[in-house]
């Protein structure tokens, strides 16, 4: 798994329950991300809580933990050249309401908690939230 070159994403529970995993998993591997590690799990609340540490100062930071234990979700390490920015412009405005047309948010979020997919924000937070889900053993060369 090299910086730089990967980053960490998660289908929200909403969008898996309204069995929107595949079209977004395609999605994905359309737009040229190689998918090299991927699980469903549901995050405990002491999880959440850690994955999404520095919000705890936020306004939404209880919503949005109680959101995402609440059901599973759908987790993969992404590796392309520049996959952190690449993704986030893949899946558009935290807001699906400022989303470009055609972006992931656009297409499957209904509002800022129920966006349907998580990027990772950095380089450094991307290997980080890899290895937070991810054993070596999980993580694929291929
Ligand atoms: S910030 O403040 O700019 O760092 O936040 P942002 O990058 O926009 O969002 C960070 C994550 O918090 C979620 N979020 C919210 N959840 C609940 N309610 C509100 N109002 C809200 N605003 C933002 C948002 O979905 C982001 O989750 P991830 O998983 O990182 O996409």
């Amino acid at each position: 798994m090299e910086k730089g070159k990967i980053t960490l994403t998660m289908i929200k529970p909403t969008a898996v329950k309204e069995h929107h995993v595949g079209d977004i998993l395609a999605h994905i591997e359309h737009a040229g991300f190689k998918i090299i590690g991927l699980k469903m799990t549901q995050m405990p609340k002491e999880k959440a809580m850690v994955f999404y540490e520095v919000h705890k100062d936020k306004f939404f930071f209880d919503e949005l933990v109680n959101f995402m234990k609440s059901g599973p979700v759908v987790v993969a390490i992404l590796e392309k050249e520049n996959a952190v920015k690449d993704f986030r412009e893949l899946i558009g405005s935290t807001d699906p309401a400022e989303a470009e047309e055609g972006t992931i948010r656009k297409l499957f979020a209904k509002d800022k908690t129920h966006n349907a997919i998580h990027g990772s924000d950095s380089d450094e937070n991307a290997v980080k939230e890899a290895w937070f889900f991810f054993s070596e053993m999980d993580q694929f060369r291929y």
